[in-house]
C-alpha cells in the first residue's frame, strides 16, 4: 500500500516505456568490487532499486570479464576500477565524495561508480538510482560530487521515555526498552533513508538532556544503534547534561574548572569510545531555558565547551555547543543575548568545538532575518541549526515546504567580508577557511507509519539532506526530484505540486506572521495564534513582548532608538534594516514600530496591508486545495485522501490565525477591515 513508509525510495516501475527501454539497454548487470557491510548495502540497493524501477531483476555479475553494459562500483584504489577511471584525482574526492562516469570500451558501456571509501560508493549508488527514478539521461555521465559541509547531522529531540519534544509524528524511533538486543528493522530503514541524502550523523537525544543516557546501561543501547548505523556512514552523537557529574558521579559540583569534574568527563569519554570508537561527540545546551551550565559556577560557555572538548579530543570527537541561550532575568531584548554572550568568546574555543547557531535570533519562526552571529565569529566554526520539525509552522498538519526558508537564510549576505559572505559560505568554511564545518536539522521523524506525519513533511527531511550536502542546489530542483521519486514523473503531477510547494512557506508566513511579526503563537504549545498572551509567565514567552501593538502602531523597535539589536549586524546590513525606507517589508515589524497609517510599497496603509496579507494567506490555502484536487486519479488514493483532509484542516486553522490576529490587532488600530480584500472562495 502507498502508506508513505517508503519515502522517496519507492522505486515504482517507470511508466515511460521509451525511457525504460533506454535504461535497460544501458544497464544489463552490475558488479561490486570488494566486500564490506557498506558495499553489501550498495549492492542490495542496486538490486532492489533496479528491480522496482525496471520491473524485472538484473543480475549481479561477479567475474571481471563480464560482457554487456554494466555498472561497476568500488573503491578507486581497486585495480579493476582504476583501469577505467578518467580524469578524476582521488585526492579531491575526500572520504565521502564520489564520481560516476560512463566509459565506452570495446563496444561495452560501463557506468563506473567510484570513491575513496565505501560510503562514497553507496552515495554514488543512490545518486545513479535517483537519476533513473527522476528519468534523467544516464548515457554519458561525468559526475563528481563532494559534500560542501562536513557534519550533516539530524538532531533528535527524543526523550528516554520515547516522547519527542516538538515531535508531531508519533513517538521516538529508539526503543530503549528492547535495545540493545533487539534491532528494529526500522533503524536500518532510517539509516538507509539518511544515507540516500548524505546525512552522516545523528544526535539521538533531546537537547534538554537526561543524564541517564550516559550510564552504562544506556550506553550499551547506544552502542547497538551505532553498530546498526555505521555501515550507512552515520555517526552517533549524544546530548550531554552539564550537571551529569553531580547526578551520576556523586560530585558536589559540575564546575568545569574543577579537576574532579574534568576527570569525570575524561573517564566518561573514554568509556564511550571504548564501546563506540567512532562516536561523534557531544551536543550541549547549557544555561538556556533553565538548563544547567558553566555560568552556574561563574564560568563561561568557553570553559564548559573546552572541558568537554578536552575529554573527546584523544578520540577525534567534537563538541557542538549551542548558542541558543537566553534568560528571562536579562532585561535586554532576547534577540540580542546569544550575540552578547558568544561574540566576545570568538577565538577562545578549542579546535574541536563548533558553536551551533539557530538560523535566526529568536526561535525558528516562520520568518526571521539571519542570526547576527553569522559572520561575527570568524575564528569559530559556526554550525547551522535549522528546525525540520514544524514547531512554529503548523506542526505536521500544515503543508509547508521549508527548503525556500532554509535557502533564504543560507543565501543572505552578511556583508562581513570583502568577499560575498553569505551565511552558507560562512557555515561551509569558505570565508574563514574552516575545515571543521557542520549543519544540523531538528528532526521531524517519529513512529508514524509515514515517518513525518504529513506526507509533505517528508520533503523537508529530504531537502535538509540535499542542502546539507550542497547548499547551492535550488529549492525548485530539490522539489522536482522529490516529487518525481515520491509521487510521479508525470508533468501533470509535478507542475501543480511544485507550484504548491514553492509557494507554501510564503503563504504560511502570510496567515501566521506577515511583515516581520513573530512569536504570536499560543503559550507553550506554539500551535495556534494567541497574540494577546501577556503576563502569564515570563515576559519573553509572551506574544505582546514581540508585537508591541498599541494605539500608534505595531512592531518591535530594534533600531538605535529601541533595543538596538540591529547594531549586531555588519554596518551595511544594519544600515539597511535600520532604515524604515530600505528595510525589506518582510522584516519591517521585526525591526520597527510602525504607525498604522504608514504607507507601504503597495500604496496601502500598514493596517490595510496587514489585513491584505492575512486574507491572501488564507485565500492561498484554498488555491493549494484546488491544485491538489487536480491530481485526483493521478496519485494513489491513499495519499491523495490524506493530503486532501490535511489541507482542509490547514484552511480551517489558517482562517483561525487570520481572524484571531486581525480582530485582536484591530482593538489597537481601531480601523475597519478594508472591503477590497482577496475574499475566501
Ligand atoms: C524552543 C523549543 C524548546 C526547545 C528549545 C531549544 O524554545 O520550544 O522546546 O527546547 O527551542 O532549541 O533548546
Amino acid at each position: 500500500s502507498e502508506n508513505g513508509y517508503d519515502l522517496w525510495l519507492r522505486y515504482a516501475k517507470l511508466t515511460n516505456d521509451k525511457k525504460l527501454a533506454e535504461y535497460k539497454k544501458q544497464i544489463t548487470s552490475f558488479r561490486i568490487e570488494g566486500s564490506s557491510p557498506t558495499l553489501s548495502i550498495a549492492s542490495d540497493e542496486l538490486s532492489r532499486g533496479l528491480l522496482g524501477l525496471f520491473g524485472s531483476s538484473i543480475t549481479q555479475n561477479k567475474n571481471a570479464g563480464s560482457k554487456g553494459n554494466l555498472i561497476i562500483c568500488g573503491r578507486i584504489e581497486s585495480p579493476a576500477i582504476k583501469q577505467y577511471l578518467q580524469n578524476t584525482s582521488a585526492s579531491t574526492l575526500g572520504n565521502e565524495g564520489y564520481t560516476i562516469q560512463t566509459i565506452t570500451k570495446d563496444k561495452q558501456k560501463i557506468t563506473l561508480i567510484a570513491a575513496n571509501e565505501d560510503i562514497g560508493v553507496l552515495y554514488g549508488v543512490f545518486h545513479l538510482l535517483r537519476l533513473i527514478q527522476t528519468e534523467q539521461p544516464i548515457h554519458q555521465l561525468a559526475v563528481t560530487e563532494i559534500p560542501k559541509i562536513k557534519l550533516r547531522v539530524l538532531n533528535h529531540w527524543d526523550n528516554l521515555d520515547r516522547t519527542v519534544e516538538r515531535g508531531y509524528a508519533g513517538f521516538s524511533l529508539w526503543n530503549w526498552h528492547k535495545l540493545p538486543q533487539y534491532i528494529d528493522q526500522r533503524y536500518l530503514d532510517y539509516a538507509r533513508a539518511n544515507a540516500s541524502i548524505g546525512i552522516n550523523g545523528t544526535v539521538l537525544t533531546n537537547v534538554n538532556a537526561n543524564a541517564n543516557i550516559l550510564t552504562e546501561d544506556y550506553l550499551k543501547k547506544v552502542e547497538a544503534l551505532a553498530n546498526a548505523f555505521r555501515p550507512y556512514g552515520i555517526k552517533v552523537y549524544l546530548t550531554a547534561r552539564f550537571s551529569a557529574p553531580i547526578e551520576l558521579g556523586d560530585l558536589p559540583t559540575a564546575d568545569p574548572l574543577d579537576q574532579r569534574v574534568q576527570q569525570w568527563w575524561n573517564d566518561k569519554a573514554k568509556e564511550i569510545y571504548q564501546r563506540i570508537p567512532d562516536f561523534g561527540g557531544f551536543l550541549v545546551k547549557a544555561n538556556s531555558e533553565g538548563q544547567p551550565g558553566p555560568q552556574n559556577y561563574g564560568r563561561t560557555h568557553k570553559d564548559g565547551a573546552n572541558m568537554l572538548a578536552t575529554a573527546v579530543e584523544p578520540y577525534k570527537g567534537v563538541v557542538i555547543w549551542r548558542a541558543f541561550v537566553y534568560d528571562n532575568n536579562v532585561p535586554d531584548d532576547r534577540a540580542k543575548q546569544a550575540y552578547t554572550e558568544f561574540k566576545p568568546l570568538d577565538g577562545t574555543f578549542k579546535e574541536n568545538v563548533l558553536v551551533q547557531v539557530k538560523n535566526g535570533a529568536i526561535d525558528f519562526q516562520p520568518r526571521e532575518p539571519f542570526h547576527p552571529l553569522f559572520g561575527a565569529m570568524p575564528k569559530t566554526p559556526l554550525m547551522m541549526e535549522f528546525q525540520i520539525t514544524q514547531e512554529y509552522l503548523g506542526f505536521s498538519t500544515h503543508l509547508v515546504y521549508l527548503s525556500t526558508m532554509f535557502k533564504e537564510c543560507l543565501e543572505a549576505d552578511t556583508k562581513t567580508s570583502d568577499q560575498m559572505a553569505s551565511v552558507a559560505r560562512i557555515v561551509d568554511g569558505t570565508i574563514d577557511k574552516h575545515a571543521l564545518t557542520g549543519i544540523a536539522g531538528v528532526a521531524n521523524i517519529g513512529t508514524d507509519i509515514n515517518w513525518c506525519g504529513h506526507p509533505f513533511a517528508q520533503a523537508n527531511w529530504y531537502a535538509f539532506g540535499r542542502l546539507a550536502w550542497n547548499h547551492t542546489r535550488s529549492s525548485e530542483a530539490i522539489a522536482d526530484e522529490w516529487i518525481r521519486m515520491t509521487f510521479s514523473n508525470e508533468e501533470a503531477v509535478i507542475k501543480p505540486v511544485k507550484e504548491v510547494m514553492m509557494a507554501s512557506r510564503e503563504i504560511t508566513v502570510n496567515y501566521m506572521t506577515p511583515l516581520g511579526l513573530h512569536h504570536l503563537m499560543g503559550w507553550s504549545h506554539h500551535h495556534g495564534p494567541a497574540p494577546w498572551i501577556k503576563d502569564k509567565h515570563r515576559a519573553d514567552w509572551t506574544s505582546v513582548y514581540y508585537h508591541k501593538a498599541d494605539s500608534l502602531g505595531i512592531g518591535f523597535n530594534r533600531t538605535a532608538t529601541g533595543s538596538d539589536a540591529v547594531s549586531q549586524y555588519s554596518k551595511a546590513v544594519a544600515a539597511k534594516f535600520s532604515s524604515l525606507k530600505d528595510c525589506p517589508e518582510e522584516f519591517l515589524l521585526w525591526f520597527h514600530h510602525v504607525p498604522w497609517d504608514h504607507q507601504m510599497k503597495s500604496g496601502r496603509t500598514l493596517w490595510d496591508e496587514l489585513c491584505h496579507r492575512y486574507y491572501e494567506g488564507v485565500d492561498s490555502v484554498k488555491w493549494m486545495q484546488e491544485n491538489w484536487q487536480s491530481l485526483k486519479g493521478k496519485v494513489d488514493k491513499e495519499r491523495f485522501d490524506e493530503v486532501t483532509s490535511l489541507l482542509a484542516l490547514q484552511y480551517e486553522e489558517a482562517s483561525i490565525w487570520r481572524d484571531a490576529c486581525l480582530l485582536y490587532f484591530q482593538t489597537f488600530s481601531k480601523k475597519p477591515i478594508p472591503s477590497t480584500l482577496p475574499s475566501p472562495k
